[in-house]
Parts: C-alpha cells; sequence; structure tokens
C-alpha cells in the first residue's frame, strides 16, 4: 500500500526528530491523566497512562483515543509504524464503539489481532460531534514484531494515529471489518517516563491506595491540596455526587459528598476527585 510506504519512510527518514511530543491531560470525565497529544488539524487526541513501574514489568495501559465522530475510522500505532505494530481501530456504529485490535506484516491492510485484551471504561462515549475511546488494553506491551518503548518503559515512543475521512468500513457493524486505506496521519513521541501513574489502580476500578481516612464519603480536607481543591461553601451542597461523578478538585464547584456506598477518592489530586464503589 502507499500508504505503508510513505509512513515507514517517513519515520525512518525523521524518525523522533520531528515528531510532536506529549504533554499530559487530564480527561474531565474520568479524571484520568494521560501523556498524549491532541492533533489540531485532525481533532484526533491520543493519550496513554500506564502502571507503576515495576519489575517484572507490566504488560499493560490505557488508551484514550478522541475523533470526530464523521471519521470513517480513527486508528493507532503504538509502535508508530503500519508494520510489525500492535494497531487499533475505532469507529461508531449505530451509537456504540467498535474498537478492535489489528496487526499487518506489511504491505497488505491490516486485520484482526488475537493477543490483547481490551476493556472499555465508562467515560467512553459518544455524541453529536466526538467518538472517545476509553480503554484497559492488557497483554499489550509486548506484540508480534515489537515492543512498548522496545522494551524500556521510561523511553520514548514513537505513536502514529491515521483518519479515514472519505471511507467507512465495509461492515461497520464487524469489528474485523475491510477497511480501505486511511487518508492521513501522523505521529508524536510518547514520553513514556511520564506515563506512568501512582493512580492506575483506581482508574481501573481496582483498590486505590491513597492517605484518605475512612470518612472519606466527604472530600478529603486533610490534603495539603485542599485549599485548591474545594470550593468553600458554608452550605451543605444541595445534591450527592452519582457514581464515576466527579467529587472535588481544582475549580470544581458541584458536590462534594458521594451518594450512599460510594466513595471519593482522590484520583488525580489536587485536579480530580471521583465518586467509586
Ligand atoms: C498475548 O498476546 C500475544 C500476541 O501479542 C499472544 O500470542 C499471546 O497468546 C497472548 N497471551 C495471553 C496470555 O493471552
Ligand atoms: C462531545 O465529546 C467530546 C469528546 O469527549 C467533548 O469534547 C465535547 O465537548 C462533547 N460535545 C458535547 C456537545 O457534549
Amino acid at each position: 500500500m502507499a500508504f505503508t510506504k510513505s509512513l515507514l519512510t517517513i519515520l525512518t527518514a525523521a524518525g523522533l526528530a520531528l515528531a510532536q511530543s506529549s504533554t499530559q491531560f487530564c480527561d474531565s470525565s474520568s479524571g484520568i491523566c494521560f501523556q498524549g497529544y491532541t492533533d489540531p488539524d485532525f481533532d484526533v487526541t491520543v493519550g496513554f497512562v500506564l502502571p507503576p513501574i515495576s519489575t517484572p514489568p507490566s504488560d499493560e495501559f490505557i488508551v484514550q483515543l478522541v475523533a470526530p465522530v464523521s471519521n470513517g475510522y480513527t486508528g493507532i500505532s503504538v509502535g508508530g509504524t503500519m508494520a510489525d505494530s500492535l494497531l487499533f481501530t475505532l469507529w461508531p456504529y449505530n451509537n456504540e464503539l467498535i474498537l478492535g485490535p489489528r496487526w499487518t506484516s506489511g504491505y497488505v491492510l491490516p486485520t484482526a489481532y488475537a493477543g490483547p485484551q481490551i476493556t472499555l471504561l465508562p467515560s467512553s462515549s459518544i455524541n453529536s460531534t466526538h467518538i472517545k475511546a476509553t480503554f484497559r488494553c492488557q497483554n499489550c506491551t509486548i506484540w508480534e514484531g515489537g515492543s512498548l518503548g522496545s522494551g524500556d518503559l521510561t523511553s520514548f515512543q514513537v505513536v502514529a494515529y491515521v483518519v479515514a475521512t472519505t471511507t467507512k468500513p465495509s461492515d461497520p457493524a464487524d469489528v474485523d471489518s475491510v477497511i480501505q486505506e486511511h487518508d492521513d496521519f501522523n505521529f508524536f513521541g510518547l514520553d513514556l517516563s511520564m506515563a506512568h501513574s501512582d493512580s492506575y489502580s483506581s482508574y481501573i476500578g481496582g483498590s486505590v491506595t491513597t492517605s484518605a481516612p475512612a470518612s472519606t464519603t466527604t472530600h478529603p480536607t486533610s490534603t495539603s491540596h485542599s485549599s485548591t481543591v474545594i470550593s468553600t461553601t458554608s452550605s451543605a451542597p444541595s445534591a450527592t455526587q452519582t457514581e464515576w461523578g466527579q467529587c472535588g478538585g481544582t475549580g470544581f464547584t458541584g458536590p462534594t459528598v458521594c451518594a450512599s456506598g460510594l466513595t471519593c477518592v482522590a484520583v488525580s489530586p489536587p485536579y480530580y476527585y471521583q465518586c467509586q464503589v
């Protein structure tokens, strides 16, 4: 495919030097903070967050991919090239997100790839303008022909993204549908050293390790960040927050008390606190 050659050629010639670099951003609906990049021309955002560095290294990460809902499909290459890389394609179908891993050895269109275990997280959504997939990817740091950061999870990884704006998958109900060549692509340098988060386990709904006391149904006020976190008000909030809803954070003015059975978790202090079971 012409695309394959051009992407490979450009990456070879330009390498890391020309890649845009990742920065941190936080998704307001989930509170998850990613290391990633927003392409202003494609209106595509790609972010990654990894568990804390460990021995042996974890094989998983969370990805967020946001794109115009009008795209026929949007894709990412975790390894930065089309060939020998872990790829994902995403498109909407009947208000559902159709997301799946793919792989190709080279000059043919990528097909479904078995191995990665994908779990969509609650902040995934489709609205009138955008499709947003937030997903946990397990068994994803090593794939046939490559690995994230070439095995060094503190290095840089070139991540590519592609958009199909003029074609749609031939069978959009099928995650493994045949797709046509995309219309455009670009890439950025993902700084893996900045992509690890101590909040990772809370991001995937697991056990949370914060120093917050047992009485965490209200916002923890004893942290050093409390002055910027809470919108101070002497009257009690009129409503409680629901599961996955925000219950605190810089500039937040909504309810800081979670509904019964939920705990206000410091997901990304001081920016974001969220009600969780
Ligand atoms: C992990 O993924 C690889 C492909 O990248 C696959 O061969 C392997 O069977 C998978 N392992 C598990 C435990 O699913
Ligand atoms: C649609 O979703 C995108 C991505 O999550 C968000 O930025 C945008 O504000 C949403 N638009 C509306 C109208 O809700």
